[in-house]
């Protein structure tokens, strides 16, 4: 008998001021035809003033939780990933730990920008398998509007706010019974700083500071290591591409979701993408777009799927989930 950690419920939450490219047109030198062009992004949710990271954290955990059936008390662990916390300290995760009424277990954030949500993911995962934890709150929840240059045409239209959240729980498994996560794999190479970054912080600046990117550099990475993420996982568990029934991929840019299901020979309808709607939600977008699949009914049990994303960092990453 093995433990394996499944995904019992899934919930989102998106604010609900809608900005169109056209908004962003009229406050930088931009159009909507360059953005869709070059990002396939249409619209972006942006958070209202009073809102923020944990408040939706916080809604989109109350939702995986009732599609689980989870009551918090159940609860052992609770893991944020996010690159835009509420404060420098505590944990965005205890915050919304006290707003769920959860009083006892652990919750912490972790911090790997857009590849958060797998982060988190396989340290949740980790804790059950071996038994630290039997049920696991995962979030991704971020405001990215806050650290973004508004007056930078090349960053600030590609960006959203949001939040995703998944229910974990250890199930013990005697081998025929394969659902739940089958693997997750973790790479960074902290060389690259410089293609993107915040540039501020307690500890350097004393302040937030803002997104700054080199984004033809990203874009080169990010296909190169998406792909060697997604060899990885198919390998380690001796699949071929073919047995994917579902990529659902970090929602950065439509250019390399479609670089990446085409090299997994996946035809475009087994590609989940939410980046047309949502823009880039950093940590929050793969949960987000596993919320919308699996409530439309796209994603059934018994199906493969392939979570993967890459981000600041680097930092990029895989998990393989069978439903
Ligand atoms: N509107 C109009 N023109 C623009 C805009 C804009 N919003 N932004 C840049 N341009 C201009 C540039 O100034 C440049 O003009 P120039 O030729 O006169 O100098 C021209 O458009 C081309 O710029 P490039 O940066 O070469 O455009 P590119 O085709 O590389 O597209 C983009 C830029 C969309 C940022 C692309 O590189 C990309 O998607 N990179 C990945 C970045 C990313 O997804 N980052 C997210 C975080 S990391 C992650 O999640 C994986």
């Amino acid at each position: 008998m093995a433990t394996r950690s499944r995904i019992i419920g899934c919930g989102g939450y998106l604010p609900e001021r809608v900005v169109t490219n056209a908004e962003l047109a009229r406050r930088v030198d931009t159009s909507d035809e360059w953005i869709r062009q070059r990002t396939g992004i249409q619209e972006r949710r942006i958070a209202a003033a009073d809102e923020n990271t944990s408040d939706l954290g916080t809604a989109a955990a109350r939702t995986a939780l009732e599609r689980a059936g989870v009551d918090v008390d159940q609860l052992d662990l609770i893991i944020v990933a996010t690159a835009t916390p509420d404060e420098t300290f505590p944990a965005t995760a205890t915050t919304i730990q006290a707003r769920l009424g959860m009083t006892r277990g652990a919750a912490f954030d972790v911090q790997a920008v857009c590849t958060g949500f797998v982060y988190a993911l396989a340290v949740a995962d980790n804790f059950l398998r071996l038994g630290q934890a039997r049920t696991a709150l995962v979030i991704g929840a971020e405001t990215f509007s806050r650290i973004l240059d508004w007056e930078d045409r090349t960053t600030c239209v590609l960006f959203g706010d949001g939040a995703g959240a998944v229910v974990l729980q250890a199930q013990e498994t005697d081998g025929h019974t394969p659902s739940g996560v089958l693997s997750t794999h973790l790479y960074s190479d902290g060389r690259h700083h410089d293609a993107l970054y915040v540039d501020g912080g307690p500890s350097s600046t004393q302040s937030t500071g803002q997104l700054r990117m080199e984004g033809r550099e990203v874009f080169r990475h990010a296909v190169v290591r998406m792909a060697e993420a997604i060899d990885a996982a198919l390998s380690a568990n001796q699949l071929g591409a073919s047995d994917v029934d579902w990529l659902v991929p970090h929602q950065a840019n439509m250019r390399i979701i479609e670089a990446t299901g085409k090299r997994l020979n996946l035809s475009p309808e087994r590609v989940v993408t939410t980046v047309d709607r949502h823009a880039n939600t950093s940590a929050a977008s793969i949960p987000l777009a596993l919320f919308e699949a699996v409530e439309d009914g796209r994603i059934q049990e018994g199906d493969l799927v392939l979570l993967e994303g890459m981000g600041g960092g680097f930092t990029w990453g895989s998990a393989l989930v069978r439903w």
